[in-house]
């Protein structure tokens, strides 16, 4: 009995009388409570969350809980925990050295697409079919522990655009340092303008490269989140898709090697014909020198030969030089590739590409224009109104010639902070 007594009782409780108001409207305010209580502490915690996303790094977190063990083997982890906070875990990979290392048939001289200063880079083939192509930095180990590196990595990671190459990933795996970038079908820009493949680009196609390459920089030196000098504009250094178009490679990384030896390295010597005088003898870097090097490059595009080449007859050697004194004497077009001449071209197109590439050549780095107003003047959304003046160019011989020091030459060339206001137009 006792028990159906509390069964009754609780029972009561389960069906309360339909027409007890106090009961209802007691209910009613003790939903409203728990609705209201409940919106409070989810608008508290979601500014708490927020608060925390914005303000709180992980990696600090971690180093408080524990100072002494932030040690290179969690680095990885900090970075992937990073990227997730900053949303940039979708767009990199990282690579084990192994699998690296199967995808390049043990980094095998056959799958070998060429060397540079930073070191060699190889073809390879991803388990999931990919194709990439890897660059196996030759990196001082003592230059740049695995975070720096890693964060190296994310930066030039977040700069993206579709005339730069993609940078897939990395490797970090002891001494070895490891860049993965996505597999350019036409290689680069410079086995067809050296002539190095049988590979004829009409007038169109060159244009599209010129636009892009100009579109590229101008994102890196205007656009991007960070400002970005290339310093090693060249032929080499633009990649071709399969439709030819083009993407700079190798932006950002300058940044892994010692600030004030890369513009001096033997390797850098080895591409001196693009580089602007002003970043060649005094070190003076700015984007500016970049502009120099694509003037340099729309020259080469449209002649289709090298920069410099001493085995032409010596008023020929120099590019910037030969085009001055073809301008000079009103036979520009002289300049024009043979075939591309037997193929065709729109002439006034062609003079008005070399008109912006003298522009970009001038000895005054406050002459040259910026990037912006290169694609607007190529695109035509801006007319051409400045004249040119003389391109300043370095000569190999004289760098040779012992009896010159480097302060003549310095002398010859003006400086970032000379004004370009007291100068003569040529023409
Ligand atoms: N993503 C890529 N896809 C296809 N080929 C590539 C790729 N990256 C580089 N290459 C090829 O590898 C060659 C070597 O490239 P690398 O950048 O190491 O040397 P470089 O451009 O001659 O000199 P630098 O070190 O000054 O850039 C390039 O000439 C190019 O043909
Ligand atoms: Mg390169």
């Amino acid at each position: 009995m006792a028990r159906l007594g509390f069964a009754l009782e609780a029972g009561s409780h389960l069906y309360p009388e339909p027409h007890s108001k106090s009961s209802s409207s007691a209910h009613r305010t003790l939903a409203l409570f728990f609705l209201v209580g409940g919106l409070v502490l989810f608008v508290i915690c979601l500014i708490f969350l927020i608060l925390l996303w914005r303000y709180v790094k992980p990696r600090d977190i971690i180093k408080k809980l524990h100072p002494k063990k932030v040690a290179s083997k969690t680095a990885l982890n900090f970075a992937v925990n990073q990227d997730f906070f900053s949303g940039n875990l979708r767009t990199i990979s990282y690579f084990s050295y192994q699998t690296l290392k199967k995808a390049t048939k043990n980094f095998h001289p056959a799958y070998q697409l060429g060397r540079g200063g930073f070191g060699p880079v190889y073809k390879g083939k991803l388990g999931d079919g990919r194709t990439i192509a890897v660059k196996k930095l030759l990196l001082d180990k003592s230059q740049q522990g695995e975070s720096e590196f890693l964060a190296e990595v994310r930066m030039i990671t977040s700069i993206q655009h579709k005339n730069l190459v993609r940078l897939i990933g990395c490797c970090s795996d002891g001494p070895e340092r490891l860049l993965v970038y996505e597999y350019m079908k036409n290689r680069s820009l410079d086995l067809i303008v050296y002539g190095k493949i049988d590979q004829f680009l009409d007038w169109n196609t060159r244009f599209q490269i010129i636009l892009g390459i100009a579109r590229g920089l101008q994102y890196l030196h205007e656009d991007s989140h960070l400002r970005i000098i290339h310093r090693d504009i060249k032929a080499s250094n633009i990649l071709l898709d399969e439709k030819f178009q083009p993407k700079i490679g190798d932006f950002g990384l300058a940044r892994f090697f010692p600030e004030d030896e890369s513009y001096l390295s033997t390797n850098f010597a080895g591409t001196l014909g693009y580089t602007a005088p002003e970043y060649a003898i005094r070190g003076e870097l700015s984007e500016k020198a970049d502009i120099y090097s694509f003037g340099v490059l729309v020259l080469e595009i449209i002649s289709c030969r090298k920069n410099t080449d001493l085995s032409l007859p010596s008023e020929m050697q120099y590019l910037p030089e030969y085009a001055w004194k073809l301008y000079e004497r009103s036979s520009i077009l002289e300049l024009v590739d043979a075939k591309l001449m037997k193929e065709g071209f729109v002439e006034k197109d062609v003079v008005h590409a070399i008109h912006i590439a003298f522009l970009c050549l001038q000895a005054y780095p406050n002459l040259r224009p910026p990037m912006s107003e290169i694609v607007a003047m190529l695109t035509c959304k801006m007319e051409l109104v400045a004249t040119p003046t003389k391109p300043a160019f370095l000569d190999r011989k004289r760098r040779k010639d012992d009896n010159i020091s480097w302060e003549t030459i310095t002398e010859a060339f003006p400086s970032m902070s000379d004004s370009p206001a007291t100068i003569q137009p040529h023409k």
